[in-house]
């Protein structure tokens, strides 16, 4: 697939959720330090990988005129979160990193006190319009609760605890996979299901057996791992003007990746393995008449990313 494939795509995601990020945060608040750390983060140039993703499951099912506000109110908030959770991970007491989105840290310009509560309140607004939208929409309470639940101890949380408790640490193979679908696979799923929850307004019990959302979630979680497979490769073999972030640190913080479990090659294979994988259930929404052209281009982006 061709650069410019992918170069469009994150244009039209940028065109699309910049206006609604924007509206995050009232203008009357604009001058408290917390929210000026907050934006500061969430302006600072992040692909929008997940908002991207919303975008393209509502477009291959086909449901995105109906209900595109929606969607992208829940994909601001869905990058919320996951700002949040990158501010956060970059503080001393976690990962200690001095670059994210080739601009210093948070806390390397607003201090670590007021980067901890620009966290927080990324956070804490992301919660308030899940609640917001579902009071409008009480059909949304699910597709809201699974992506708070997506972000907490099942998910990214989870996925952060034992990153950071397995630091220095030797462990087996699935206990990395479990690391790494929730730190990073978790907020990925949320990107990829939403739509659909919103869209099929389902329940909880309905999720579970409801066709469509397993073979999404499936999907979901190829996608995470290769995401988070290559983020390790990344941290290797690439450089941080490129790459907009330190490198080097993993090794450096001793932490588990696939890269020291597996070596280079080893996870190169398995990033390869997930990447067929996602493409085969691509394959079968192609076979039941979805368009998924955009989609591929995605994966195909995601194998060979090089920030
Ligand atoms: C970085 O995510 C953190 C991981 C989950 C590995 P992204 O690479 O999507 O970060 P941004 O949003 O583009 O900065
Ligand atoms: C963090 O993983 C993922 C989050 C949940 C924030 P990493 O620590 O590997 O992310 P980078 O490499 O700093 O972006
Ligand atoms: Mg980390
Ligand atoms: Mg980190
Ligand atoms: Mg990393």
């Amino acid at each position: 697939m061709s650069k410019s494939d992918i170069n469009s795509l994150m244009e039209k995601t940028e065109a699309w959720i910049t206006p609604e990020l924007e509206r995050v945060f009232d203008s009357d608040l604009n001058d408290d330090i917390t929210v000026k750390a907050a934006s500061y983060s969430l302006f600072a140039g992040g692909k929008r990988l997940r908002p991207m993703m919303m975008r393209l499951t509502s477009q291959m099912l086909g449901i995105g005129d109906e209900i595109d506000s929606d969607v992208k109110y829940f994909a601001a908030t869905l990058e919320m979160i996951h700002t949040y959770s990158l501010i956060h991970d970059d503080l001393p007491a976690m990962d200690n990193d001095e670059m994210r989105r080739g601009k210093p840290t948070c806390h390397m310009v607003y201090g670590e006190g007021i980067a901890t509560l620009a966290g927080d309140l990324l956070l804490n607004s992301a919660m308030e319009r899940l609640f917001l939208i579902s009071e409008k929409n009480p059909g949304y309470i699910y597709a809201a609760s699974a992506m708070a639940a997506n972000a907490g101890i099942y998910g990214m949380i989870g996925g952060q605890s034992i990153d950071i408790s397995s630091t220095e640490k030797e462990i087996p193979i699935e206990r990395l996979i479990e690391l790494q679908e929730k730190k990073t696979g978790a907020l990925i799923e949320a990107s990829v299901v939403t739509p659909y929850y919103l869209f099929k307004k389902l329940t909880r019990e309905e999720s579970t057996v409801d066709k469509t959302a397993i073979e999404l979630r499936k999907l979901a979680s190829h996608i995470g791992l290769a995401f988070q497979i290559r983020d390790d490769i990344l941290d290797v073999i690439s450089d941080s003007s490129v790459l907009g972030k330190s490198t080097g640190k993993d090794e450096r913080d001793s932490k588990a990746t696939f890269v020291t479990l597996l070596s280079l090659e080893g996870a190169e294979s398995r990033l390869s393995e997930e990447i067929n994988c996602a493409k085969s259930i691509l394959s079968n929404f192609k076979d039941k008449g979805y368009n998924t052209t955009d989609y591929e281009t995605l994966i195909d982006y995601l194998e060979n990313r090089n920030k």
